[in-house]
């Protein structure tokens, strides 16, 4: 039995969880509009996860603060999956997306690999380049506004990793060179005012005569939900692989359950240092105040284990 508390909207992921667990022969109880649930009536996040952690065997969060999973996973007697951490990062989708380019290209290695769109706020984005930072050879082009480029932490991470990357703001510039051009909708629901979005909703948009020169082995991904970033004359072009890659993702989560299910869950690490501050306001220890100030460092400078976010150096 899995608990899917989603606290944001999702059709993929939260169907993709309860398709794969009815696959498996298990079953689904939570909600997907806490409105529905006594978040309402001002529930913490720590009661909530408690209680339903007596009744399933699993839980998936998908909630709008950064680390809502990782402090989800410290008062939960169950295993706790990330379906979606505000901004931050979205794992399960990364399963999804590395079974589907394992699928396509054979193997995951010297590759050009293109992220383009809101690389700032898009989550499933930031688990990608951590996961795929593991595989040999990988070459990024990082497409973006200027505004929107990536996270300071996920540069930091690159850079620690010695991971090559590019940024560039041109599409047409940079498509030819890709073996994956994976496009991701700008995240209007993280703009602070709707202007904000206005300025960039349009700033990508795949066409089929942008792909005149793309190789004949791209592979063109998307999270989904798509708005205008991929026109539908893209989507009978054999490179188009958005579908497939959310059926992927069923059955990567019905190995993910199978698996999880059945190895005991682990006591989460616990470093509580004290007087560090995250300053970060979208991070989940601004609502939840209970949390504990959880840290790591990296280079000598320490950030929050629940968002990412530098807290000093
Ligand atoms: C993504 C998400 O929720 O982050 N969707 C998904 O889970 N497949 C991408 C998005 O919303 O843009």
């Amino acid at each position: 039995m899995a608990a899917n508390l989603f606290y944001e909207p999702s059709t993929r992921t939260n169907l993709s969880f309860q398709t794969a667990m009815y696959r498996l022969g298990g079953s689904v109880i939570g909600f997907s509009d806490p409105g529905s649930s006594s978040v309402a009536k001002g529930e913490s996040l720590k009661d909530t996860i408690a209680m339903m952690s007596n009744y399933a065997d699993a839980i998936v969060i998908r909630n709008p603060m950064e680390g809502s999973a990782k402090a989800a996973s410290l008062y939960s007697r169950v295993p706790v999956i990330n379906a979606g951490d505000g901004g931050h990062l979205h794992p399960t989708q990364t399963l999804a997306d590395l079974t589907t380019i394992r699928k396509h290209t054979g193997a995951i290695k010297g590759l050009n690999i293109g992220l383009c769109g809101d690389l700032m706020n898009g989550r499933t984005v930031h688990s990608l380049i951590k996961a795929l930072t593991g595989f040999p050879d990988i070459r990024f082009y990082f497409i973006s506004p200027r505004e929107l480029k990536i996270p300071d932490y996920i540069r930091l991470y690159l850079e620690k990793n010695n991971q090559k990357y590019i940024e560039i703001t041109s599409l047409e510039a940079t498509i030819d060179n890709l073996d994956v051009l994976y496009m991701t909708r700008i995240q209007r629901e993280r703009f602070g005012t709707e202007s904000e979005y206005n300025n960039h909703k349009h700033a990508y948009i795949l066409t089929k005569s942008k792909l005149s020169g793309a190789r004949s082995s791209l592979l063109i991904m998307h999270p989904l939900p798509r708005v205008d970033e991929i026109s539908v004359d893209v989507d009978d072009d054999p490179r188009a692989l958005y579908f497939a890659q959310a059926r992927y993702g069923m059955f990567m989560r019905m190995a993910l359950m199978k698996t999880i299910l059945k190895n005991p869950p682990r006591e989460p690490e616990r470093v509580d240092i004290g007087g560090a501050e995250c300053k970060n306001p979208r991070c989940i220890c601004k609502t939840e105040k209970y949390l504990p100030s959880l840290v790591y460092e990296n280079n000598g400078a320490r950030f929050c284990e629940f968002c990412d976010k530098l807290i000093c150096v």
